[in-house]
């Protein structure tokens, strides 16, 4: 075999999906050329293919675990079935079996086989294999149609004698045409397009916050005027509620600690709700310590000396006039603490000099990463989805497009991610 072939799957990853048949026996020579070619292989059998081959022959041949059912907690804490199907640059199914074909032209998830090929972003290479009748079968022969015009690839079936006795088109692929097949398709865009109204987040996020705890403040304060009136401002804590989802999706243990807003929780995370800037200082505090903490949350600089009781409009008085004590700043509080995490974050809304006063704050509130947006006029940030930053650090500035706030989010934690050094995980 030629250098430039030896080296045709280095760094791919395919996802072996082993349906039950008697061809089994040839994906587990599948495994061991893919693997010869460099490819990462991980493998997922369904029920009926454990029926041939114990899981055991895979994990020995692919030296990876074999996944085997959807509600496994195990591989749902390593690793989620979305990303076990994102991951790979390419699903190969082999054996393709009539009723696996079936589940998968007609969008069934049922199993952990089917969910990986519905949830997919990539290509899928079916190596059938199946009785003569079978397939040819217009039943089975509209699902391939249907498959091959979602853009899945097929491979075979060849024609020969069939274990049943039967002879005609049926029997699974060689294993040197398969691997041809995944070759030629690899050489070429894996990934499909995507579906109309869905957008692309920078990167699917990996484990990379596993083991980190990261501690996050978002939303409005509400400072008490007297018992029935406060002052608030405009935050509607997306930004924060986003970098939430995202660093739960990279792994990481999750405190939001949030100011009242209309959003619902982010699942997975412990939220803490708060009203005031004290309380949710008092509450950070409590959280620490921490790997990460990012304030996002738009705190009240000043609150009011609070009136005991509703102030009244009395006839001809005049208009109350409120006394103002400056709030504790959590952010650079966080940054002096003794228990200092490892990378203290902070956002400055800014409407005028923007990088400037984003280097100043950097400095002036001790923290390591500054993420300053613009919420003048027109720039619809406050409240809005979308939102533009400059991520300011003591070494280097970053200047990021307009863009969604999930998007920013998943962005900002895979570069949290590289800055955290691999020590000191605050479990
Ligand atoms: N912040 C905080 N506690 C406060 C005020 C602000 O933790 N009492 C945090 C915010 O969560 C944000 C950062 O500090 O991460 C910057 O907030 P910003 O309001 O822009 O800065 P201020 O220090 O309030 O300065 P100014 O409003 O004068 O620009």
């Amino acid at each position: 075999m030629g250098a430039k072939l030896t080296q045709a799957l280095r760094d791919r990853e395919i996802l072996l999906i082993v349906g039950g048949g008697i061809a089994v026996y040839k994906s587990l020579d599948l495994v061991r050329r893919l693997r010869a070619l460099g490819a990462r292989v991980r493998v997922v059998m369904t029920t009926a293919a454990k029926e041939f081959v114990s899981p055991l022959a895979f994990v020995s041949l692919s030296n990876e675990a074999v996944h085997e059912t959807l509600f496994s907690a195990t591989d749902e804490q390593e690793m989620g079935h979305i990303q076990l199907s994102r991951r790979a640059d390419l699903i190969v199914v082999a054996p393709a079996t009539a009723h696996l074909l079936a589940r998968a032209a007609n969008g069934l998830c049922d199993d952990l086989a089917t969910t990986l090929m519905l949830a997919t972003d990539k290509r899928i290479v079916f190596a059938p294999a199946m009785n003569v009748r079978m397939w040819t079968h217009p039943a089975t022969q509209k699902n391939i149609d249907t498959l091959r015009s979602q853009g899945a690839y097929f491979v075979g079936p060849d024609e020969g004698e069939m274990a049943c006795g039967e002879f005609g088109p049926g029997r699974m692929s060689e294993v040197e045409d398969i691997v041809d097949k995944i070759i030629s398709v690899c050489a070429q865009e894996t990934r499909l397009p995507l579906p109309r109204g869905v957008q692309q987040c920078p990167r699917i996020i990996g484990n990379d916050l596993i083991g980190r705890h990261v501690l996050i403040t978002s939303g409005p304060t509400h400072e008490a005027i007297d018992p029935v009136r406060y002052i608030a401002n405009r935050s509607s804590g997306r930004q924060g509620h986003a970098l939430a989802h995202a660093a739960v999706a990279a792994g990481a243990r999750v405190t939001l600690i949030t100011g009242p807003v209309t959003l619902a929780d982010p699942p997975a995370c412990q939220v803490i709700h708060v009203e005031s800037a004290a309380q949710m200082s008092a509450a950070v505090e409590q959280a620490l310590p921490a790997d990460v903490f990012i304030g996002v949350a738009a705190v009240a600089d000043w609150r009011v000396v609070q009136a005991d009781h509703k102030i009244k409009k009395e006839p001809g008085a005049s208009a109350p006039v409120f006394t103002l004590v400056e709030n504790p700043d959590i952010l650079a509080s966080v940054a002096k603490s003794q228990k200092r995490p490892a990378l203290v974050i902070g956002f400055a809304a800014e409407t005028q000099n923007l990088i400037d006063s984003g280097r100043k704050k950097l400095i002036a509130k001790g923290c390591d990463m500054i993420i300053a947006n613009d919420v003048g006029e027109g720039s619809e940030v406050f409240g809005g989805a979308n939102n533009e930053a400059h991520v300011i650090m003591r070494d280097s500035l970053q200047s990021w497009p307009k863009m969604d706030k999930m998007m920013l989010a998943t962005k900002l934690v895979e570069l949290i991610a590289q800055r955290l050094s691999p020590e000191g995980a605050n479990r």
